[in-house]
C-alpha cells in the first residue's frame, strides 16, 4: 500500500483522476470501478477536464460501479445510477452500453447480483477500482461485520449508514434500508485500488483501517492484504497517522 498526503482536496483530486487517466492510456479497453458519494466527486470532476483537453478517452472503456440502493429506479434524484450519469457519464465520451451499475429494481435480486458478478468476470475483472470509505469503514456498503463478504450481494445497511446519508433525502425515513454491493472479494479481485479519504471527520477511520488491526469489523482494513492500492489523503483525513 502506497499512501500520498496532499495538502488538499483539489490536489487529491487531480492525482486521483491522473491513475485514472494513466490507467486508460495504458489499456484503452480497461475496465475501471467507480464508486459515489461526496469523495470522488473532485476525481471526476478532473476526469472531465482531463477528457475536455483531449487527455482522457473513454470510447471503450468498461465500467462498474460499486453498488446500488435497493427499490431505486435508475430515475430517482438520488439514484447512484443518476448520479454517475450526472456527474461522470453525460460530461464525456463514454458509450451508454459501456457502464453498469446494479439494477436495485431487479424482481429477483439475488439473481442480480450473481449476474452482476459474472458480469466483471466476462469482462476480464476490473482493472482499477476508486474506494472511498464511510466513517465506520464500509467499503462498497460492506458494513462492519463478523466475517468479510465476497461476491456481490443484498446488504442491510447499517442505522450509521443511514444516518451518514440521510443529508441527501427529506427525511430519515427516505432512506432505503439494504443495497446491492460487490462485496469485499469483488473489490479484492480488482487489479488495482485507488481509495480516496478527505476531510477531518474520516481521521479517525483512516487510522483505524491503514493502521489498526485487519479485523472485518472494520472493513476498510483488509486492503492492506491487496497488494496494489494507492490511498490518496488530504492532510485532514491524515492527521491521526
Ligand atoms: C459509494 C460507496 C461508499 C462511499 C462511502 C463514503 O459508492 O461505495 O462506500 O464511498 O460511504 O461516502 P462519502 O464519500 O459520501 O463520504
Amino acid at each position: 500500500m502506497t499512501i500520498h498526503i496532499y495538502k488538499d482536496v483539489d490536489t487529491q483530486s487531480q492525482a486521483a483522476a491522473g491513475l485514472f487517466a494513466a490507467q486508460i492510456l495504458q489499456k484503452p479497453d480497461c475496465v475501471l470501478g467507480f464508486a459515489t458519494g461526496s469523495t470522488p466527486l473532485g476525481t471526476y470532476a478532473a476526469l472531465i477536464d482531463l477528457y475536455k483537453r483531449g487527455i482522457a478517452d473513454f470510447s471503450t472503456v468498461r465500467t462498474f460501479n460499486l453498488d446500488e440502493y435497493v427499490g431505486m429506479s435508475r430515475t430517482h434524484e438520488q439514484s447512484y445510477y443518476r448520479f454517475m450519469v450526472e456527474n461522470l457519464f453525460d460530461q464525456v465520451n463514454i458509450p451508454k452500453d459501456n457502464y453498469r451499475l446494479p439494477d436495485g429494481m431487479a424482481k429477483d435480486l439475488n439473481a442480480e447480483c450473481a449476474g452482476y458478478e459474472r458480469a466483471i468476470d466476462d469482462a476480464g475483472g476490473i482493472d482499477l477500482l476508486l474506494l472511498g470509505i464511510g466513517l465506520n469503514s464500509h467499503i462498497g456498503f460492506n458494513e462492519p461485520e463478523a466475517r468479510f463478504s465476497d461476491g456481490t450481494h443484498v446488504v442491510d445497511l447499517t442505522e450509521s449508514t443511514i444516518e451518514a446519508n440521510k443529508r441527501f433525502f427529506a427525511t430519515a425515513s427516505e432512506v432505503p434500508r439494504q443495497a446491492i454491493s460487490m462485496g469485499i472479494g469483488s473489490i479484492m479481485r480488482a487489479r488495482a485500488i485507488a481509495l480516496v479519504i478527505n476531510g477531518a471527520a474520516k481521521a479517525d477511520i483512516t487510522k483505524q483501517a491503514l493502521q489498526g488491526p485487519v479485523v472485518p469489523d472494520v472493513p476498510g482494513s483488509i486492503l492492506r492484504f491487496h497488494p496494489n492500492v494507492t490511498v490518496l489523503l488530504d492532510e485532514a483525513a491524515a492527521s491521526k497517522l
